[in-house]
């Protein structure tokens, strides 16, 4: 597809002293209202070179580009060049691209034979997955799929939280009071259960906590029985999770957790004191970052055990052995920004210079409005709660509204988990946002819903139209455009035409909303395209540049769920 901002850059380069064409392309515009053209170029910068007052200059260029056959339409306002693409050439270009692509449209190679890990999720064992988990599931997912998308080779990491003290815990409370039938039927609930109940009994009992110590040590030592069942809970929480995983559509490529990291400690650990980073604090082991004013990092303790963050030191030099990313990326909540700060700082201090290729992602807190769930499991909620309970309201919404489906459950389960998953990446990831019912399964507002109807509606459309007519629109060789280029066929072209670089954005800032909102708008578009004009005119040619438009915004939405990691139900 063309270029067309350096398309016009060259143009005006051609007609302009004075200026190199990177300077012409900086000062391109995409003006907010149409009106104002299509492209925009302000002259106030070249008053100087060219001795002449700007709306003079911006006058003499419209003149000169007003030949150009790529352009309707050239007019100088006050200081201003505003710029009309011709419509049809743009509109053919732009669909038969979206059109031939198909799954692939908006896909590049910027990210050819370059490593990305994603790291993301990492909940913690025996511990429910909980709605401030499913932050970092989602967006991780939606980052790695961007990123594949853009090229790029992609490792998704679930750095589990499998390791540490709690371990012991939980092993001497399972022998006191547990029982392996309530273990497998609900694992993460019953192993939640007997740490609780540890917490309560060693309040009168202390010397449970020397018996969870040995234990972890033993642990810690290989010891088979602890292992084993250390390994057990891990197994059967991990089973628990990917329930949730697979509800979610998303898999992992790794599951090297905190305790794989068990043997690879001491190495970092000698390399920091190599480097004279460590002091001795009271037995313990810390790096003092107050140069960079930031607290010291705790690496060992007293008792030689080690700690959170010297499993991610570990880590991420693991990583650049192992993979040798270019960039190594953590959807943490920010939380723990300052760990995240205290490392990377350490890293960098060890002499790595790929620290600066480790990225913090954060994101900010999810609240629950008032009353809107209690569950089972009281105060804690569980993500599958939350997943089953959307799917049950969007079945109930489909029978309410008669929604066209062939099979109620399978769509529900698509629309009410796409929900969750759209609402979650709506926003800017670093905003505090309060979960909403209400919001969520809309299918009016700017939701999940409303964008997968717009899909199926434009399907609908083409099922309407009939396959022959589907499969003619589709030979973009013939694609002529000339009878399709009112305002809304146009704006909607022109929103297809964005969204490569929308990916690429969303690549670069992390951030998965910009496709959220970028699709939310090409529904908007679309919609408005569908109630403005008849799509299945009388005019063959007609109808079908206009089919094939309809198969370009078909096929940019559902890639743009798809990046989110959200499915486009053909029927709804
Ligand atoms: N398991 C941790 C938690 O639930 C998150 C791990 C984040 N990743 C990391 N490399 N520190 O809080």
């Amino acid at each position: 597809m063309i270029n067309y901002k350096k398309e016009i850059a060259e143009l005006i380069c051609k007609n302009v002293e004075g200026l190199t064409l990177e300077e012409i392309m900086s000062m391109v515009e995409v003006p907010t209202d149409t009106k104002m053209g299509d492209y925009a170029f302000p002259c106030f910068k070249l008053a100087k070179t060219l001795r002449k007052a700007p709306p003079a200059i911006a006058q003499d260029i419209a003149e000169k580009l007003g030949g150009e056959a790529a352009f309707a339409k050239v007019e100088s306002v006050n200081a201003y060049v505003n710029m009309f693409l011709t419509r049809k050439g743009f509109m053919e270009d732009v669909v038969k691209e979206a059109v031939s692509e198909q799954d692939n449209y908006g896909r590049s190679d910027l990210g050819k034979d370059k490593t990305v890990i994603v790291e993301f999720s990492s909940p913690n064992i025996a511990k429910p997955f909980h709605i401030g988990h499913i932050r970092s599931t989602v967006i991780g997912n939606s980052i790695y799929k961007i990123y594949d998308f853009l090229g790029y080779d992609t490792v998704r990491i679930n750095h589990l939280g499998d390791y540490g003290t709690q371990f012991g815990k939980m092993i001497v409370a399972y022998r006191r009071w547990g029982n392996k039938e309530d273990v497998i039927k609900s694992p993460i609930k019953t192993l939640l259960e007997y740490y609780t109940k540890f917490h309560v009994e060693v309040e009168t009992d202390p010397s449970l906590d020397d018996e969870a110590r040995a234990v972890f040590t033993k642990l810690e030592n290989g010891s088979p029985e602890e292992v084993e069942l250390w390994q057990w809970f891990r197994d059967e929480s991990l089973k628990e999770f990917n329930r949730v995983y697979n509800m979610l559509g998303i898999s992992f490529d790794s599951y090297a957790g905190e305790s794989f990291y068990s043997d690879k400690m001491d190495r970092v650990v000698e390399w920091m004191k190599d480097k004279n980073l460590m002091q001795e604090s009271e037995g313990a082991q810390i790096v003092d970052l107050e140069p960079y004013g930031m607290s010291p990092a705790l690496i060992t303790k007293k008792d030689g055990s080690t700690l959170y963050i010297t499993r991610d030191i570990a880590a991420s030099v693991y990583r650049k052995e192992h993979y040798n990313f270019y960039k190594n990326l953590y959807i943490v909540a920010s939380q723990q920004n300052l760990h995240f700060q205290q490392w990377f700082k350490i890293v960098e201090l060890m002499g790595c210079e790929w620290a600066k290729d480790c990225v913090h992602i954060p994101f900010g807190l999810v609240s629950l409005e008032e009353g809107t769930m209690s569950t089972r499991h009281g105060r804690v909620v569980f993500l599958e709660d939350v997943l089953n309970r959307a799917v049950e309201q969007t079945k109930a919404v489909i029978k309410e509204k008669n929604v066209a489906t062939d099979n109620v459950d399978e769509t529900a389960q698509m629309v009410g988990i796409g929900a969750v998953i759209f609402q979650e990446l709506s926003n800017n990831r670093i905003k505090d946002y309060v979960f909403s019912w209400d919001k969520v399964l809309n299918f009016e507002g700017e939701t999940g819903p409303y964008v997968q109807y717009t899909h199926a509606r434009a399907i609908s459309v083409l099922r309407k139209a009939g396959e022959e007519a589907v499969k003619k629109a589709s030979e973009v060789q013939k694609l002529d455009m000339s009878h399709v280029t009112s305002d809304s066929a146009y704006d909607l072209a022109k929103l297809i035409y964005q969204f490569p670089q929308v990916i690429e954005e969303a690549g670069d800032k992390y951030e998965p909303s910009v496709v959220t909102r970028h699709i939310v708008d090409i529904a908007q578009s679309f919609n408005r395209f569908y109630h403005n004009e008849y799509i299945l005119v009388e005019d063959e040619a007609e109808k079908l540049a206009k089919l094939a438009l309809v198969i370009a915004a078909k096929n940019t939405i559902k890639n743009g769920l798809f990046l989110l990691g959200i499915q486009a139900p053909e029927k709804m």
